[in-house]
């Protein structure tokens, strides 16, 4: 543990444009876009309050509480002792994004398992919540993809299909009933992940969806940065990417060969998660 606090702290001390050191997301009791864009997602804007929303293609589906809450997505509970956690992190990213300009966020991790897909669920569903943004998240974790699993969502289309031209993206896109959060799920592995992430088809996608609404914010749910070059393939097309090291999962050489395969990307922070040291909050 302590020597992953000490990588952190070497790579901070390398970067000293890191906003966020150390954050932690540590919770629960248990540790610590074109031809496809011409029909609308939604009927109007209205830019100081989005909350009128009409999601006039987008497919509304509803969540089972008790399934979120056993795959620790808990930032739409604000009664939930680890929302917190989540606000804290998104007003963090919200104003480094908003000083400069940034709209697309990339999560990655060391290693497997370090809680990225959790980190950027309810880091998405908590930008949600405040009324003058929306936010949408993008399973680009093409290996191993896991967002649809950790929300329940169960859907004919995802973006496989929109990828293999056999759907177009209105009909991959789903609101998973939370107010401003949209989810492009991927459904399926998928082969070649890496040269796909390279693709004019992916490199357009990520334009689109980034120029469509000025309030939204796009997160990227990404593979492990070690486990293959997709992350290195994605990165220069993303403002900016922030970390999740899992205490205990990644050692001190994973986290710092991570951080320096970062070094050419406005690496916005680490998020400790998985932590279990006392924190301010009683309950953890
Ligand atoms: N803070 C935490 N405390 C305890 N368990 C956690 C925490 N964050 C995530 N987990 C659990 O760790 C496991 C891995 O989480 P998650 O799927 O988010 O990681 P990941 O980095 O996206 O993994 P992969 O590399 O497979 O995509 C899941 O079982 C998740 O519920
Ligand atoms: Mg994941």
């Amino acid at each position: 543990m302590e020597r992953i606090k000490l990588a952190i702290e070497k790579a901070k001390a390398s970067r000293p444009d890191l906003l966020l050191p150390d954050s932690r997301s540590s919770h629960h009791g248990d540790a610590g876009m074109s031809a496809e864009l011409d029909s609308p997602e939604r009927e109007e804007d209205t830019p100081d309050d989005l909350g009128a929303v009409q999601y006039a293609q987008t497919a509304v589906v509803s969540l089972d509480p008790a399934h979120l809450e056993r795959h620790r997505v808990v930032a739409h509970q604000k009664a939930h002792p680890a929302s917190w956690a989540f606000d804290v992190l998104r007003t963090q990213v919200l104003q480094k994004m908003d000083e400069s300009g940034w709209r697309t966020l990339a999560i990655t991790s060391p290693s497997v398992e370090s809680g990225k897909t959790v980190v950027a669920i309810n880091l998405a569903i908590s930008i949600a919540q405040q009324t003058n943004r929306t936010a949408l998240l993008v399973d680009f974790d093409l290996r191993r993809p896991s967002v649809a699993r950790s929300l329940g969502l169960n859907r004919p289309k995802s973006l496989n299909d929109f990828l293999d031209g056999h759907a177009n993206l209105a009909e991959a896109l789903v609101n998973p009933g939370l107010e401003r959060f949209v989810v492009l799920p991927t459904n399926q592995p998928v082969s070649g992940a890496s040269e796909l992430l390279s693709s004019a088809k992916v490199g357009k996608l990520i334009k689109d969806l980034r120029e469509r609404y000025s309030d939204r914010i796009v997160i990227f749910d990404l593979p492990p940065v070690l486990a293959a070059d997709d992350v290195m393939s994605v990165l220069p097309r993303v403002d900016c990417v922030l970390m999740v090291v899992g205490s205990g999962v990644s050692t001190q050489t994973e986290v710092e060969e991570a951080m320096s395969r970062l070094s050419k990307a406005n690496l916005m922070g680490v998020v400790l998660n998985k932590d279990e040291s006392p924190t301010q909050n009683a309950y953890y």
